[in-house]
């Protein structure tokens, strides 16, 4: 069983998801080339969903970086 690792969060801002190892630079790369939807971004950076529980922050980051961007989801 899987839960998110807060104490390595913590220690590392960059890192979002501590189950895959899955830092703010890969899901950028994933956001530059259209991928939105979380399930669709782990997909895309080859993870597999384990706790699930760096959702919001994967998604807060889909927003800023998008926000910075000057994209839509839409
Ligand atoms: S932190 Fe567990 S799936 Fe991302």
């Amino acid at each position: 069983m899987f839960i998110m690792d807060t104490q390595r969060k913590e220690q590392d801002p960059t890192l979002v998801c501590t189950c895959n190892d899955l830092y703010i630079e890969e899901i950028r790369d994933a956001i530059n080339i259209g991928i939105y939807d979380y399930l669709e971004i782990m997909q895309y950076s080859d993870t597999l969903l384990r706790c699930g529980e760096c959702q919001p922050h994967v998604e807060i980051l889909v927003k800023e970086i998008l926000a910075t961007t000057n994209k839509t989801t839409d």
